[in-house]
């Protein structure tokens, strides 16, 4: 199912206890354990430091939140975190949530301004509150009085690019496609399943508009019994027909990661009435038993995947 495998010797070097590389048929069917996948190839970061924090301090939950805090503190990335690109009025506004399958319980946080780690705060939502999502003035206020320490998310250069693009009076909304989302799904030698989701969202979107990034079963969803799926590209896509819950459903009835997501996009396409190529909906997964997987709309998606031996980038299945 996977294509054009590219395996990274330099950054496997600093994958603690490498000593080989696991062919693709073989991780894919009968993949170790601990694991960890992410969308993109920023999400190779991620996850060795999600390995790292899982091997030096045990805690899951720590490795996928800090893990994910790796790609929104990179400013090269214009679409998770600081140096994301803004909403039309030239405001960041960041999404994020958090699942724990071991207790099913969650955390999200939408049009968060000014807090550079939306992963955290929705930890913390999930963590602190009897509550799944905060949005807004009122998220911001939750982060203040949990102590997140707030930041300027606009760079210079995502400032000339948002003034560029204003200056040519668009249409409200409209703003070339961008999805680099971090989606990171988690598994540990125990069995214990969890993910997080972090984003900037569409570029130039409307004020205020919240994508599938926060939405439990949108950008994300795990599913302590069974597994876990996350989603990067176009939120409206994806939210409209719960993408990630409907990947954890279609692994609850037998079908392996890939065969999933792939079911999945072919579900949304036919509940959309778009061509594919119009959809940008990319999808990964991991199952219990520490199968992952894959598949996506564009042929630039690529997920990482690190267990303890190995760290590659991986092409997933391109649905065309
Ligand atoms: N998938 C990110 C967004 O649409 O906001």
């Amino acid at each position: 199912m996977f294509l054009n495998r590219r395996t990274f010797t330099a950054s496997v070097g600093a994958v603690a206890g490498l000593s080989q590389l696991i062919p693709i048929g073989r991780a894919n069917a009968n993949a170790s354990t601990p694991l960890f996948v992410a969308t993109w190839n920023f999400g190779l970061a991620s996850c060795r430091k999600s390995l790292e924090v899982l091997q030096q301090s045990g805690s899951l939950l720590d490795a996928v939140e800090l893990g994910i805090q790796v790609a929104e503190a990179d400013l090269k990335n214009d679409s998770v975190g600081v140096g994301g690109a803004p909403n039309a009025d030239g405001v960041v506004q960041l999404d994020a949530c958090f699942m724990d399958g071991a207790t099913h319980r969650a955390g999200s946080v939408a049009g968060l301004e000014n807090y550079p780690h939306p992963i955290s705060v929705a930890r913390r939502v999930m963590e602190k509150t009897k509550h799944v999502l905060l949005v807004g003035d009122g998220a911001a206020a939750f982060a203040q009085s949990q102590g997140f320490k707030k930041q300027e998310l606009l760079t210079e250069e995502q400032k000339k690019k948002w003034e560029a693009w204003k200056s040519k009076q668009p249409a409200p909304g409209a703003a070339p496609p961008n999805h680099d989302t971090i989606a990171l799904v988690g598994l540990d030698a125990n069995g214990h399943l969890a993910g997080g989701c972090s984003t900037s969202g569409l570029a130039y979107k409307l004020a205020g508009r919240v994508g599938d990034s926060p939405i439990l079963g949108g950008g994300l969803y795990v599913d302590g019994e069974v597994g876990a799926a996350g989603a990067t590209g176009i939120g409206e896509n994806i939210m409209r027909s719960c993408g990630t819950f409907l990947i954890v459903e279609f692994m609850r009835n037998g079908m392996e990661p890939t065969q999933a997501c792939k079911a999945a996009i072919d579900r949304i396409a036919k509940s959309e009435r778009k061509p594919i190529s119009e959809l940008h909906i990319n999808f990964l997964a991991i199952d219990k038993k520490g199968r992952w997987g894959g598949a996506g709309t564009d042929n630039s998606y690529e997920i990482a995947v690190v267990t303890s031996n190995s760290a590659t980038l991986e092409k997933p299945f391109l649905v065309k």
